[in-house]
């Protein structure tokens, strides 16, 4: 993974500001259990003593084994006494002890000798915020689709109304978000423009962020282009290529406006495998139809692509509609 050390040094900061903050409780909790039993101050006094003395005996040389054992079985009962009085006055035993956001690296963001995972997401959401911000994705949600915006009424020789199977698509996206977890099987959307596919999309992304999973949302035509950039332009500040690989989920919109280049074909090739291989969800939309997509991207795409859940849209675009309905 080579994220950008901008993140890195964000993830850095936000640790020391957790580190900070946890400090600052302990030291509330230490100045309460005082106030509400004073004989703590002492003992904590006592301990703090002990400590000091053991430092000196074990710096300094000799028999020194004895008075150890001593101030540490002193340590140890004052300890006990500070756990009873504690839980005598309504307080948890571990009440004075360091708080840890993280128990797992108890905060140093180190776990086993590498980046702990509560280091790694920070340095994936700085980044995820940066590629999203503008999207608008807080703008959609489930709340404002309107299922009545698709005709009722069924056409050609299909078994269910446009509006029945926009219920279907609509609930499988509800229950996607709702159940989200990985590995998991990414969502194919297709059908024609202003048909609801961003909305949706959009509405899973935030409600998918919400959970704390890393979300990233682009059109393949933005995205593509930044990722091209950074390829044959060093100097670029952001390293896109790696986050989308490595994010929880990726929505891919408007499959098929990118540019059709080799290089295109061969990284999004490359980028559905590699998300797919390791379980990694994606979002694609499209407005072409299966047999486009095949002719436009080949056996090869084509083949993983049906692997995915295939959501086809129905009904008239929902632009016109609401314009309608104004008039
Ligand atoms: N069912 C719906 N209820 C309310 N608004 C919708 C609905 N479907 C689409 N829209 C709105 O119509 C516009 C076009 O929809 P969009 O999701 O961009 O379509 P697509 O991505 O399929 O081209 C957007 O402003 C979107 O919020
Ligand atoms: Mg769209
Ligand atoms: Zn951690």
């Amino acid at each position: 993974m080579s994220y950008l050390s901008k993140y890195y040094t964000m993830a850095e900061n936000e640790l020391n500001l957790r580190r900070n903050k946890n400090t600052e409780i302990q030291r509330e909790h230490i100045e309460k259990a005082e106030r509400t039993i004073p004989q703590i101050r002492e003992m904590r006094k006592q301990l703090a003593a002990g400590g000091a003395r053991l430092s000196v005996i074990l710096l300094g040389s000799g028999s020194a084994r004895q008075a150890v054992k001593e101030i540490s079985v002193e340590n140890i009962e004052i300890k006990r006494k500070i756990k009873q009085l504690l839980t005598d006055n309504g307080f948890d035993e571990n009440y004075l002890d360091p708080v840890f956001s993280c128990e797992k690296c108890r905060d140093t963001g180190i776990y086993e000798g590498k980046r702990c995972s509560c280091f790694m997401s920070d340095v994936q959401r700085f980044q995820c915020d940066d590629l999203n911000k503008a999207s608008g994705m807080n703008l959609y949600s489930f709340d404002t689709f309107d299922i009545s915006l698709y005709p009722d009424k069924r056409s050609g020789g299909d078994s269910d109304t446009p509006r029945q199977a926009m219920e279907k698509v609509f609930r499988y996206c509800v229950n996607f978000s709702k159940d989200f977890h990985l590995p998991c099987n990414g969502i194919l959307m297709s059908g024609k423009t202003g048909l609801g596919k961003t909305h949706l999309s959009l509405a899973i992304g935030s409600e998918v962020i919400k959970k704390g999973y890393s979300v990233i949302y682009g059109s393949a035509p933005d995205l593509l282009r930044k990722v091209e950039k950074e390829h044959f332009n060093k100097e670029e500040e952001t390293d896109t290529a790696p986050v989308l690989q490595d994010c929880d989920l990726l929505i891919l919109d408007d499959l098929g406006a990118e540019f059709d280049s080799k290089f295109n074909q061969a990284f999004l090739y490359n980028l559905i495998n590699t998300r797919m291989n390791k379980g990694n969800p994606a979002i694609i939309s499209t407005n072409y139809t299966l047999s486009e997509i095949k002719e436009r991207y080949g056996e090869r795409i084509m083949s993983r692509l049906l692997t995915m859940k295939n959501l086809p849209f129905y009904g008239n675009d929902i632009r016109v509609r609401k314009n309608m309905l104004k008039k």
